[in-house]
């Protein structure tokens, strides 16, 4: 078979779990690719025997670029498909997002596997929450799923693949899942706060124009942002310099209502007695 393993990830948790699937397809014998979505064309996607996409999830949902990127693929034609993410506590439909546009595409959409990992977002309330995750039991969790994926794709099984999370096929939590559907990338502009560069410590080195996901990112000389930020905070939690930051006195206690760990624990994904910070 040749596998193609598009992710998208800004933190290296949802590339982990990416490297740790290739690993498997790789030792069973199969020609596997894997490409971050930044280097991803949609002619990758479109060709080979399995694709497999993978996202971290942004506001319980699947974040603009990685759904950019499934609604601008040619038709996919039956091809198999898997979907993964990483999240936190509150995944809600992120894997339902891929598969939904997977299958408008035509794929066949096997499965989905989704992991903890660990927040790298600045909000006071979200910073280190589930650390160190993904862990060596995620690693071992996704080889597992992807041993299954294999199994299940070369014996022409129908159905989805054991172990699959079910919310790959049906969003699950009407919590949850409204929560993602009011936060709407202009909703996110209005309530959290814009990263704000400060000239006096960037050095120009571009790393923030390269990384942004959706090209939001100018200099000139200094850094400008323009109007489609998505509030995903990684000029701010990743420039070097330390360039940028934002006033989190309002837009905490709005991320606070909606994902404290109380919530996360009635509505979304977090387990009895899981270490959350
Ligand atoms: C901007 C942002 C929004 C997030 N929103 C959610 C969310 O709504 N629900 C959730 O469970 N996790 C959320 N997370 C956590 C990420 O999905 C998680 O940390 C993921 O593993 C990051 O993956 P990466 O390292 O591959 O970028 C969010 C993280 C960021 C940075
Ligand atoms: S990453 Fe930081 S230092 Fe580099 S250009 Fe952007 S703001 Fe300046
Ligand atoms: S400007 Fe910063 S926060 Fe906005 S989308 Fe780009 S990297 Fe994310």
């Amino acid at each position: 078979m040749d596998v193609t393993l598009i992710y998208f990830s800004q933190t290296g948790n949802t590339r982990r779990i990416a490297e740790a699937m290739g690993e498997v397809f790789r030792g069973a014998g199969h020609a596997t690719r894997l490409l971050s979505l930044k280097k991803a064309s949609p002619q990758d996607a479109a060709t080979g025997d399995l694709l497999g996409i993978g996202t971290p999830c942004f506001s319980s949902q699947a974040p603009t670029p990685i759904k950019a990127f499934l609604q601008n693929l040619p038709a996919l034609d039956n091809r198999h498909a898997f979907v993964f993410a990483t999240s936190g506590g509150a995944p809600g439909r992120v894997l339902f997002d891929m598969t939904r546009l997977l299958q408008h595409k035509g794929a066949d959409v096997v499965g989905g596997f989704l992991a903890r990992g660990e927040l790298h977002h600045p909000a006071p309330c979200l910073q280190g929450r589930f650390p160190d995750r993904p862990d060596a039991d995620d690693l071992a969790h996704a080889r597992r799923f992807a041993t299954a994926v294999i199994e299940h794709v070369s014996d022409g099984r129908t159905g989805a693949v054991p172990g699959s999370r079910p919310d790959t096929f049906k969003p699950r939590g009407r919590f949850y899942g409204l929560v993602a559907a009011i936060s709407t990338d202009r909703f996110l502009r209005l309530t959290l706060p814009e990263p704000r560069p400060d000239p006096a410590r960037c050095n120009q080195c571009q790393w923030c124009v390269y990384e942004c996901p959706v090209h939001n990112i100018s200099l000139q000389p200094n850094p400008v942002l323009g109007d489609h930020c998505i509030r995903c905070y990684r000029c701010l939690t990743g420039c070097p310099q330390k360039a940028f930051n934002a006033d989190w006195r309002l837009g905490n206690l709005a991320i606070l209502t909606f994902y404290n760990t109380t919530f996360e624990h009635w509505f979304g994904d977090a387990k009895p007695g899981e270490r959350v910070y």
